[in-house]
Parts: structure tokens; sequence; C-alpha cells
């Protein structure tokens, strides 16, 4: 008789964050995201570090991470560009479109990201979706737009909340809000960030479509699962 053990979701999430080690280039930059999953990336990231110049980090959470490691951390503006990024996500459909920001790192992740030629995501299984929605959509806000974006989210079919933090606004590495958008199923990814995008007061938009995951890292109980 043959047994399985179930393995734990932070299991499963350090599983992906070693796994993705083989997308790292040696004498490269790597270009490091944000959350749980990547914290497991960075523990990994930490042995091969000698191997490695540097990172460029999407958030300050990931940059005190990096550098307590021992791994240098660069300005996203003295890099050109990055073979690799690589971060986890709140929702990945079926074609690489992400939902992300549940850490709240989503403008950052955006240009980290942008600056990359592949996007490798990292995720236990469970992040995989048909369609994006589930998780509340994350938008990062100018704080004195909040409220009319907030009704063109209502207009659309959406509940947007402001994220709150011990009964105060959360207050993103960039100073502004984040409201968290329920009740929308994003069928057209590349469409809906385009829209979303352009209403005056977005920073960023958690969709990512324009610059999806090309590689992605599931976790899963048979193991770590490369969708492309
Ligand atoms: C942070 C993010 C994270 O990648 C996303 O929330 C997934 O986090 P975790 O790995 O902790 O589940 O977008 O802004």
């Amino acid at each position: 008789m043959t047994t399985t053990t179930a393995l734990s979701q932070d299991e499963l999430k350090t599983l992906v964050g070693r796994a993705a080690l083989e997308y790292v280039l040696p004498g490269g930059i790597v270009g490091v995201g944000t959350g749980s999953t990547v914290d497991r990336f960075i523990d990994a990231l930490a042995e091969i570090k000698d191997q490695i110049v540097g990172a460029v980090s999407s958030s300050v959470a990931s940059t005190r991470r990096l550098q307590a490691l021992g791994i240098a951390v660069f300005d996203a503006n003295e890099v050109e560009s990055l073979p690799v990024y690589i971060d986890g996500a709140d929702e990945i459909d079926g074609n690489g479109h992400m939902l992300k920001g549940g850490g709240a790192a989503l403008t950052r992740e955006k240009i980290v990201a942008a600056l990359a030629s592949r996007f490798v995501c990292i995720a236990d299984a469970s992040k995989r979706v048909p369609t994006l929605g589930r998780f509340p959509l994350p938008v990062e806000v100018i704080p004195m737009a909040e409220k009319h974006i907030a009704r063109r989210f209502a207009a659309k079919g959406g509940q947007a909340s402001l994220r709150l933090v011990g009964g105060q606004p959360l207050l993103t590495d960039n100073g502004q809000h984040i409201l968290d958008v329920r009740g929308l199923w994003i069928t057209d990814p590349l469409a809906f960030e385009s829209e979303i995008n352009q209403w005056p007061g977005v920073v960023t938009a958690g969709v990512f479509a324009q610059h999806k995951a090309s590689v992605c890292l599931l976790g899963t109980a048979q193991g770590v699962k490369t969708l492309t």
C-alpha cells in the first residue's frame, strides 16, 4: 500500500520557492517580488548568493529580507533590464493572467516585472483559478480619488473597501492607499486592466495581464508543476 502525505501550504511555498532557483541566471541581477511565497524564494536565493550580483526588489519588506541575508539590492533605476522577475500571485488563470497586491506591493511589482524579460510566478495550487475575481482586486489609489474610484467600481457591480491596518488606512511603500474590490469577475483581464488604468487617481490596478507570467511554478500534492 502506498501512502502519500499531503504537503501543507507552507511546504508547497517552500517547494516552489526553491524550484524558482532554476530560473536565476548566474552572474545576473534578479527581480524579486513580495509575499510569503517570495520569502521562501529569498531564503533559497541566499544559498546561491555568491553566484549572483544581486537583486532589484519590489518592496521595503523584500529589500529588508534580501539585505538581512547578505544579498545586494539595487535601485530599479540602476538597471536597464532584468533577465527574470520572480513573484507570487493571489490568483492566476490558465493564460498566465494574475491578480496581485494582497501584500500591497502591486505598483513596485509591476515596475520590476516590466524590467524583466521573463516573469516566473510561484504559487501553491490553491491560487490557480478558471476566472480571476474571487480574490478581492487590490487597486492602489491616490487618497483624494478613492471615493470617486469606489463609485466607478460600484457602477461595474464591484464593492470597494479601503484596506485598513489597526483601524487606519494602510499606507503603501509609495504613501498611497489600497482599495480592495469584491464582486467582479474579470473575464477579459487585458481590457479590464487597460480600462481601470485610465481612471484618474488609480496608481495601479492589481490585474497583471499586460505583463503576465511567462512561466508558473505551481506547488501541488504531486510536486512542482510547470505551466507555460
Ligand atoms: C504582494 C503580492 C503577493 O505576490 C501575493 O499577495 C501573494 O502572496 P503570498 O505568496 O503571501 O500568498 O502580490 O503584493
